[in-house]
């Protein structure tokens, strides 16, 4: 019951300072910064309305404090397989341990981010709020639950806990007394995934040789007179749109017109515009799942709704996309507005920035591999990776955006580094060095690079080559995993190092993992843990504690995905 819990309302003018109220703590776990700009934005409304509020990142949370917290707001997004956000898994190591208070004081609630593809959805964001619950902290508000398309369920979520906690009669007294806690880091920007750049395409070329089992190319767009600017280690958001040939497949099982017009959010327009930009019509979502089962009325889809057949839908999720479902079950004269009622919003996708605008001004070039697989006999391509692949026409532009990434610039000109990268993954290592060699920046340098093959896969070779020459980059170890059997990976090569990785450590080196969350960033993780305890003669738990120690003073830096 809200009003229960409301605090006694003021009566009266408020003075200037406030009385002595409940402090309000906005604690957010991101990943590519939609939690934390979601936290400054219910930040910013709930000092409108004379709260006073703090605003932190998990990543900086004390943990200790947690006891003394009255009025505690959490956004987080959710990581790969229900994980907390990479930043944020100190403090949720903490809230889930025994070490947890007993929170009877508190009063809460959790936004959950997430994405309705994944098994695990808004799995951290649940985890939270089930803990502070079994803590013995009062809920608020009830969790909601988002999808990429977060907005409107997070705007919903965000007004009902400001009008939970605001007291009634408390309105614009304290505002610009209190206003300077919240505090904003992000770049001034008028472009932003609603409104991005069409960034000139200046170049797009496979860097992959010959023979090479991948496809990996490097895509320099321009960014002059946009205005934008970015640091190393930030990311290139990219909005893409929706292979032509799968709109038109879809269109056809569909028998409907790209000229149907189809009522969307913002407007009417036509069916074949909604399925190039506005809609993703790729992965399947439990939703159109759902909606298709209802509109078609089909058994076997039925079926899947049942409480017993979770895991039967999950594989078939994995096996079908929206093209292959509407191909399997067609449906009969469906209209194009009830068609993409079933559909979720298509979503930028996030580059690392490989480049640094120190050597490449106005420029953001990206290494970007590309998606190709097949599926049911047909040739499919990741969405925004199959998009940038096609964007090779001299005239050809992207809609794109910068994204800040606080946690993956670099440290001082004369820290040392220690760089961690397979596959694409090292395409934030490209943009230090630039940075570093325009700085002459003093401080030493060392890359671990991961790929298949040597002869065709050594991704921005030369330029390495040249780097140690000059001796920007103070040492390079290389890890081919298809040269030779037993597979070498980057791991491998960093326990043969072992010794000299962990003196940097000790010497006070950042250390840098870029690439997949999935296998590679647990298994460098492990490798470190080897290395750390061997080197620093400590068990296996003091060296997690080590690395623990590193992560939270952000000198063990992930970008991962
Ligand atoms: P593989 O494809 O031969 O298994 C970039 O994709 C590089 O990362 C490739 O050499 C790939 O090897 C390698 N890789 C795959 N799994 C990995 C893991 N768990 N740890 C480190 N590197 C990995």
């Amino acid at each position: 019951d809200v009003a229960e819990l409301a605090p006694p309302s003021q009566s009266g003018l408020l003075p200037a300072a406030a009385p002595a109220t409940r402090l309000l703590t906005v604690l957010f776990g991101s990943e590519t910064g939609n939690s934390k700009a979601l936290a400054k934005t219910l930040a910013g409304k709930a000092e409108a309305k004379g709260i006073q509020t703090r605003l932190v990142d998990m990543a900086d949370y004390k943990t200790r404090g947690l006891k003394d917290e009255q009025d505690l707001l959490v956004i987080t997004s959710t990581h790969a397989e229900g994980d907390a956000p990479q930043t944020a898994v100190g403090f949720f190591e903490f809230l889930e341990s025994r070490k947890a208070p007993k929170l009877p004081q508190l009063r809460y609630a959790v936004l959950a981010l997430g994405d309705s593809t994944y098994e695990h959805y808004c799995e951290a964001g649940k985890r939270v709020d089930r803990r502070l619950e079994e803590l013995g902290a009062q809920r608020i508000a009830d969790r909601v639950d988002c999808d990429v398309d977060y907005e409107d369920a997070a705007d919903g979520w965000i007004a009902t806990v400001v009008a939970n906690l605001a007291p009634a009669t408390q309105t614009r007294g304290s505002v610009a007394a209190s206003a300077a806690v919240v505090q904003s880091t992000a770049p001034a920007t008028t472009f932003d995934k609603k409104h991005p750049f069409q960034a000139a395409v200046v170049d797009n070329i496979v860097l992959t040789g010959r023979g090479s089992s991948k496809e990996t190319r490097h895509i320099e767009v321009s960014l002059a007179d946009s205005g934008l600017t970015y640091q190393p280690g930030d990311a290139l958001g990219v909005v893409p749109r929706n292979d032509p040939a799968l709109v038109a497949a879809v269109l056809e099982k569909l028998s409907l017109s790209a000229d149907a017009p189809v009522t969307v959010k913002q407007g009417t327009t036509s069916l074949g515009e909604a399925l190039g930009g506005t809609f993703e019509i790729t992965a399947l979502t439990p939703r159109f799942l759902d909606h298709w089962a209802d509109i078609t009325g089909a058994a076997e889809l039925q079926a899947l709704r049942a409480s017993d057949q979770k895991e039967a839908r999950a594989t078939f999720q994995h096996n079908h996309h929206i093209l292959d479902v509407v191909s399997r079950f067609p449906a009969s004269g469906i209209d194009a507005t009830q068609f993409v009622a079933g559909l979720r919003p298509l979503q930028p996708r996030l580059y690392s920035i490989a480049s640094s605008l120190a050597a490449a001004p106005d420029e953001a070039h990206l290494t970007v591999s590309t998606v190709r697989y097949t599926l049911h006999d047909q040739a499919r391509a990741g969405v925004a990776s199959g998009y940038l692949a096609a964007r090779t026409e001299a005239d050809a532009t992207i809609p794109v955006y910068i994204q800040s990434n606080d946690h993956f610039h670099l440290p001082d000109d004369d820290a040392p580094i220690l760089m961690i990268g397979a596959g694409t993954g090292v395409a934030p290592y490209r943009a230090f060095m630039q940075e570093r060699e325009a700085r002459g920046a003093s401080g030493r340098s060392w890359l671990f690079f991961g790929e298949r093959n040597f002869r065709s896969d050594f991704l921005y070779q030369v330029e390495w080559q040249d780097l140690v020459k000059s001796g920007v980059l103070s040492r390079l170890d290389l890890a081919f995993s298809r040269d030779a059997a037993p597979k070498t990976y980057v791991q491998d090569r960093l326990r043969r190092q072992g010794r000299d990785v962990y003196a940097w450590l000790e010497e006070g080196a950042y250390l840098y993992v870029c690439g997949d969350s999935a296998q590679m960033a647990p298994d460098v993780h492990a490798a470190l843990t080897d290395i750390v305890a061997e080197h620093g003669g400590l068990d296996r738990d003091e060296a997690g504690a080590y690395l623990s120690a590193l992560q939270r003073d952000r000198r063990y830096r992930l970008d991962v995905y």
